[in-house]
């Protein structure tokens, strides 16, 4: 990597945690309003690496306001550790079994329900998996929390899959698995709206009032203003030549950003699709129920907060003999003060599920929390549709299974 690259990567770091230090003051002074979020209640969401950190918060705040939440885990341990802990604190019902997706589970029980399902990002067999297991469910999916990742490890790291570690853990697994679920709610609705027509009860549109519209949040990260993929674009998936730990994490958080976006683009699409359906070829599409009641994809910063990723980050960018001095400083000090909690840090996600969709659909929600600048790259729509064109054939998906 290039010294000035480094030297701007730097800079982007002191940036921002002077930023975040004025969102931990708003915080600890509640000055960043909470969410209401009972409309959440009775909804649905999976939330990948929902047993640690902003995961796990996002997973308590989600129970507390009423919904049922999967937590997509790697290890059914640590799943089921969370799962018991959530249980504890919030009230809700805790999933004793394994095979928490089987059919058995779709009638929803009266208070909200935690459960545990395994999911490996980095395999993407995994992913395959978990999809298969959620559309053998019946389950309806309101929302879609794509929350794992990974920061930084010491050296690079290759998947069985033959890509490197943050760039399928944090990108394009999230991918395979955001465009999989929403393909598979799409069929669902298909097949409820001709059971209803069958019925007679016909004239309902995807974007009706009888369907639920899906969420999916990507957490990005303010990181991804540091991303390089116009240049490196051709060799992100191996990211073999000249890698750089932190630069691989800046671009794998540029691309879930971009996936975003690009997903919220299809989603506009769709919806103006079904307007017109509804409407009648000949009319303009209504402004819009469809519009407002649409499914809608959002990126999140939620700031730096004290996690096992951020404390793992900070203790290594000191050199290793000194550690022994550095580490109780970021352990005691640093940490604990200077970065949010995880559970104001999940606040962001909530806004970013709940906000209505005409203010958060394709946004880059940040601290505070609101809608945020994002880097020019972000936001330039050939380089999102080249990388998802691009992700759909890393994961060998067949057009029929590719979300248009
Ligand atoms: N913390 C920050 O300052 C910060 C800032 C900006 C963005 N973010 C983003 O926020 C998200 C959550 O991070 P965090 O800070 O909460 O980190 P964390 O506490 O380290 O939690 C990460 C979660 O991801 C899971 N995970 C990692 N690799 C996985 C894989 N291959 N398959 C399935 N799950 C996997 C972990 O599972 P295990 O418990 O099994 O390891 C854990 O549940 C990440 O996307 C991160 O990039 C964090």
């Amino acid at each position: 990597m290039k010294l000035t690259t480094h030297i701007f990567l730097d800079l982007l770091g002191v940036g921002e945690l002077l930023e975040n230090i004025t969102t931990v003051v708003k915080d600890r002074l509640g000055l960043n309003p909470r969410r209401d979020c009972r409309q959440l209640a009775g909804k649905t969401a999976i939330v990948t690496g929902g047993n640690a950190g902003v995961g796990l918060a996002t997973a308590d705040a989600l129970l507390r306001s009423g919904a049922n939440v999967v937590l997509a885990c790697r290890s059914a341990e640590r799943g089921q550790s969370a799962a018991k802990q959530l249980a504890a604190s919030t009230g809700c019902v805790g999933d004793s079994g394994s095979t928490v997706l089987a059919a058995s589970d779709v009638d929803p029980p009266a208070a909200p329900r935690v459960m545990v399902e395994l999911l490996d990002l980095a395999s993407l067999a995994s992913v395959r998996q978990f999809v298969q297991r959620w559309a053998a469910s019946g389950r309806q999916l309101d929302l879609l929390v794509c929350n794992a990742g990974i920061m930084c490890p010491p050296e690079r790291v290759e998947t069985a899959d033959g890509f490197e570690l943050q760039f399928q853990s944090n990108y394009l697994s999230h991918f395979l698995l955001a465009n999989c679920l929403v393909k598979h709610q799409q069929s669902l609705r298909r097949q409820q709206q001709a059971q209803r027509r069958r019925r007679g009860r016909g004239g309902e549109t995807d974007c009706g009032e009888t369907t639920r519209p899906l969420r999916v949040i990507f957490l990005s990260s303010m990181t991804h203003f540091g991303a390089d993929l116009a240049t490196t674009l051709a060799d992100v998936p191996q990211s073999r030549t000249g890698w750089h730990s932190f630069q691989s994490y800046c671009n794998s958080k540029l691309c879930t950003l971009l996936a975003a976006k690009q997903l919220d683009r299809l989603f506009v699409r769709n919806a103006q699709l079904a307007a017109h359906g509804a409407a009648g070829a000949e009319a303009p599409p209504p402004a819009s129920t469809m519009m407002l009641q649409r499914d809608v994809a959002v990126a999140v910063h939620p700031g730096l907060v004290d996690t096992f990723l951020a404390r793992n980050y900070f203790k290594q960018s000191v050199p290793r003999p000194l550690r022994p001095l550095s580490d109780p400083f970021f352990e005691h000090l640093f940490c604990p003060y200077l970065l949010r909690s995880p559970e104001a840090a999940a606040q962001t996600v909530l806004y970013a599920a709940t906000a209505p969709a005409a203010e958060v659909g394709g946004q880059y929600c940040g601290t505070s929390p609101h809608v945020s600048k994002h880097s020019a790259a972000a936001g330039d729509p050939v380089l999102a549709e080249h990388l998802w064109e691009l992700s759909a054939h890393l994961c060998q998906l067949g057009p029929s299974e590719l979300l248009d």
